[in-house]
């Protein structure tokens, strides 16, 4: 059985679509009720059995490291004020079963040359890749339920896979589309036929879009490398997905489990907020509140 443990995400991007929120500080630090959506994404990898995770990172982005790190001094004053709650709530984020290692994109040129960059450190190995802008949340269950059901896919059929949702019509222009086909040999939807970059509604295969969960046997990078930038001198992942299908190799397509906010996104973002207050016991009936006013 092949071992899948690395998870790539990538944080260089720089969050033009939330400024100037995101003018200093990282977008992934943004908070989701009190936490950084970062730390969501890290433990959606850590529930889905990942043991590494790469970030690919920008040099204005620290702060994301420093999240992970233990801070002594913070800990110091927590134990002081005996603010024993909050203590052991900072102190379980740098004790994560997971290890965080970071590298740099040095330019932007996409995020097919973001997920090139952590090459060195996957080494040989398979991989799995997790869009931090794209936040799940699942009533019943656990966020990473999908991500786990492609990892475990993985590690049985050695297959790679991408997590897709259905996309409004008037979202369909923003994603990676696929066209997919039954196959009864794998769980899932089927076996993805071909993915589109952002296509017009009506060169769009389906409604069905790429929902920021992947994984890729090592030899994608092959296909990464080869991949020419677009038109806005990217470097596409879906390009690379696409020239991997065509090239003979599968890729399975999982359905979505939960729901999905794209976090890169104003309202999004608000409403992502919204769905875990809702879940929280006390700030819920506030909400509630808030809004028969409204
Ligand atoms: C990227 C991918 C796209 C995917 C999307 C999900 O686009 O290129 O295929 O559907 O993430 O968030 P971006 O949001 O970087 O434009």
């Amino acid at each position: 059985m092949k071992k899948l443990e690395k998870v790539i995400i990538p944080v260089a991007g720089l969050g033009t679509r939330m400024l100037p929120a995101t003018k200093a500080i990282p977008k992934e630090m943004l908070p989701i009720l009190n936490k950084p959506i970062i730390q969501y994404i890290v433990e959606e990898a850590i529930f889905a059995g990942f043991k590494e995770v790469i970030l690919v990172t920008h040099s204005s982005k620290y702060s994301i490291e420093n999240h992970f790190d233990k801070s002594f001094e913070l800990e110091a004053t927590l134990e002081k004020r005996v603010k024993r709650a909050t203590l052991k709530e900072i102190r379980n984020i740098s004790k994560l079963s997971i290890s965080i290692q970071s590298i740099r994109q040095g330019e932007a040129k996409g995020l097919g040359h973001a997920i090139l960059c952590a090459k060195t450190l996957i080494g040989k190995e398979p991989f799995a890749i997790v869009l931090p802008d794209m936040l799940i949340s699942k009533k019943n269950g656990n966020a990473g339920d999908s991500l786990k059901e492609m990892r475990l896919c993985f590690e049985k059929h050695e297959i790679s896979s991408v997590l897709l949702g259905k996309a409004k019509k008037a979202d369909i222009s923003k994603y990676g589309i696929a066209q997919i086909k039954n196959d009864s040999q794998l769980p899932g939807l089927g076996l993805i036929e071909k993915i589109i970059e952002k296509p017009s509604i009506n060169k769009a295969p389906s409604n069905l879009y790429a929902a920021g969960r992947y994984v890729f046997t090592n030899d994608f990078f092959k296909y990464l490398s080869k991949v020419k930038p677009d038109k806005f001198n990217e470097i596409q992942l879906t390009d690379a997905i696409d020239n991997y299908i065509k090239d003979g190799k599968k890729v399975n397509a999982f359905s979505l489990k939960g729901d999905l906010f794209d976090c890169g996104d104003n309202a999004e973002y608000i409403l992502a907020n919204l769905e875990y207050a809702m879940k929280h016991p006390v700030i819920k009936n506030k909400i509630k509140n808030y809004l028969k006013t409204k």
